[in-house]
């Protein structure tokens, strides 16, 4: 599998990231935020903005993903977004792998949850093959074209996520 590795990202890479936001292949599948909205998360320690690029090569960007929730006291931290621009070659998986790792290991977090609208087969492919268990469904919940979609919640918890370490699967 490909490696990925994160770092902090800059107010220098907001232009892009909103560029990568805002391209059709990824905008039904996300809510973009205003610039002023990423500034927040990379200035606000309760939110964690990063930067994703390949372990194997320099520090050419493939993505960004935002943590946010990281100051909740019921240290429940949500996976607010994830883009990445290459598609089906392993990165997601990759990815994902490494923001357990930080939210259980490194954050020490009790539940790590996300939504996905149910349009979003492939994400949900994703998640469900990580490990993360569906909750509930947020019915018609965004806009999507003339109507609306549902966001379906997934999550894992500090339990579940050790018995993949002891299982391996991580
Ligand atoms: C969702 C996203 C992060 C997944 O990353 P990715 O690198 O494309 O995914 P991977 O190549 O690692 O694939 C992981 C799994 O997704 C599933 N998958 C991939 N493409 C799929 C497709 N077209 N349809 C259904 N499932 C698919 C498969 O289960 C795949 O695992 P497998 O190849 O072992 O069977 C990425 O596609 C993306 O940024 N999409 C646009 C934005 C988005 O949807 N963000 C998530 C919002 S909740």
């Amino acid at each position: 599998m490909n490696g990925v590795r994160l770092r902090p990202t800059m107010l220098s890479d907001l232009d892009w990231v909103v560029s990568v936001e805002t391209d059709p292949a990824n905008l039904p599948f996300i809510t973009p935020w205003e610039r002023t909205q990423h500034e927040g998360a990379i200035r606000f320690p309760d939110s964690r903005h990063f930067i994703v690029e390949a372990q194997a090569q320099g520090d050419e960007r493939l993505g960004f993903v935002i943590f946010q929730g990281c100051r909740n006291p019921n240290r429940s931290v949500e996976l607010k977004r994830i883009v990445l621009q290459p598609k089906g070659q392993g990165l997601g998986r990759a990815c994902v792998r490494r923001l357990k790792q930080m939210a259980f290991r490194d954050l020490k977090v009790h539940r790590f949850w996300l939504d996905v609208k149910s349009l979003n087969q492939r994400a949900q492919a994703l998640y469900a093959s990580e490990g993360f268990v569906e909750e509930g469904r947020l019915r018609e919940s965004v806009r999507a074209g003339d109507g609306y979609d549902s966001l379906i919640v997934m999550s894992m918890l500090d339990r579940e996520y050790d018995a993949r370490v002891a299982l391996g699967l991580e």
